[in-house]
């Protein structure tokens, strides 16, 4: 069976340097960008290529994964404006977000907020096509709904009579936020009302539950997200499993090399603010050490230091 892994945008981790170290380590066939949130304005070159450096590269990170730019917004012309832009810019696949459930963007009529009103979903999506090359993909990404499942089938279906590529179907309402368990048995009457390939995102994090969803539907394709930032070599694990085959989960060793790697890479990323790659291994630490407990140690000293030097001396040197 040969299906598409996806690595699933999430704002505030999985930004370029992660996206990068990810698609590294490997299994992945493309990365979604954080979405870039459009609102009346036509962001510039800058904008777009300090968001998405892929862009400087093909739309590819550095392996040559393809990198689907994805934009949150709800006015059909500006977001057809800007999805141009973006591929003038050098993007290669645009995907629309219509799940995020942050209040923010909500009060915007952004994200989550438009699975109410599937007719805008539609015209937002229809318009956004237009103004994009026939050879640029276009993608949606939807939550089921807003507080319930009533309109699920009617938003499904308006993305898919806008002429999309792929839908990708994050199994749950706005209201359940992350909360499990994500509701998989949607994701066989969605495909059925739309006619092209779904790909199913939401709590995957083992090979075991890989195989559970398998009994769900006859997937095209998986969306991971907190499961790599858990265990960096899930779409690994899963594409071995789908050879009939089994790989050695990636060691502590192994770990603390990656750890090391990534710090370095937020290091350059962005040189100018020192702070954002502390903030950055902090982060991710406190995730992998919920899969790697002998993390907690590390952890532990490296949320109290607070220089790069300090974090770097001790990526290198700590044993558990
Ligand atoms: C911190 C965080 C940030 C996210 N940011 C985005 C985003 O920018 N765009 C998007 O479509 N989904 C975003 N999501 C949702 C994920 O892409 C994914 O749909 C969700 O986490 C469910 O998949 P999972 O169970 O594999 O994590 C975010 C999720 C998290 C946890």
């Amino acid at each position: 069976m040969s299906i598409k892994i996806i690595l699933a945008p999430m704002h505030g981790y999985t930004d370029a340097p992660m996206r990068d170290l990810l698609t590294q380590i490997g299994g992945f066939d493309e990365v979604v960008s954080e979405f870039v949130r459009i609102t009346h304005t036509l962001h510039s070159r800058r904008t777009w290529l300090k968001r998405i450096p892929e862009l400087a590269n093909n739309g590819k990170t550095a392996n040559g994964t393809l990198c689907c730019v994805q934009l949150l917004g709800s006015d059909p012309i500006c977001m057809a404006e800007n999805a141009a832009m973006a591929v003038a810019n050098g993007a290669k696949k645009i995907d629309l977000n219509f799940g995020c459930p942050a209040p923010t963007v909500n009060k915007h009529q952004g994200g989550a907020a438009l699975l109410d009103n599937p007719e805008l979903m539609f015209r937002i999506t229809h318009k956004v096509r237009q103004s994009l090359p026939e050879n640029i993909p276009l993608t949606a990404k939807m939550r089921l709904g807003i507080s319930d499942t009533e309109k699920t089938l009617d938003c499904a279906r308006a993305l898919s009579d806008a002429n999309i590529a792929e839908l990708t179907v994050h199994a749950r309402t706005k209201i359940q936020q992350y909360n499990p368990p994500a509701q998989w048995q949607w994701f066989a009457p969605i495909q059925e009302v739309i006619k092209i390939p779904l790909i199913a995102n939401g709590d995957i994090f083992s090979v075991q539950d890989f195989n559970r969803l398998c009994q769900e539907i006859t997937l095209s394709g998986i969306m991971l997200g907190r499961g790599i930032l858990r265990k960096p070599d899930l779409a690994l694990q899963i594409r071995a499993n789908l050879k009939q085959q089994t790989i050695k989960p990636l060691s502590y060793t192994d770990i603390m090399q990656i750890l090391q790697k990534f710090f370095r890479q937020t290091i350059d990323y962005s040189p100018n603010n020192q702070q954002y790659p502390i903030a950055r291994i902090k982060q991710w630490l406190a995730v992998l050490k919920q899969e790697y407990c002998q993390l907690q140690p590390l952890f532990n000293s490296v949320s109290k230091l607070t220089t790069i030097d300090d974090i770097e001396q001790t990526l290198l040197t700590f044993t558990p």
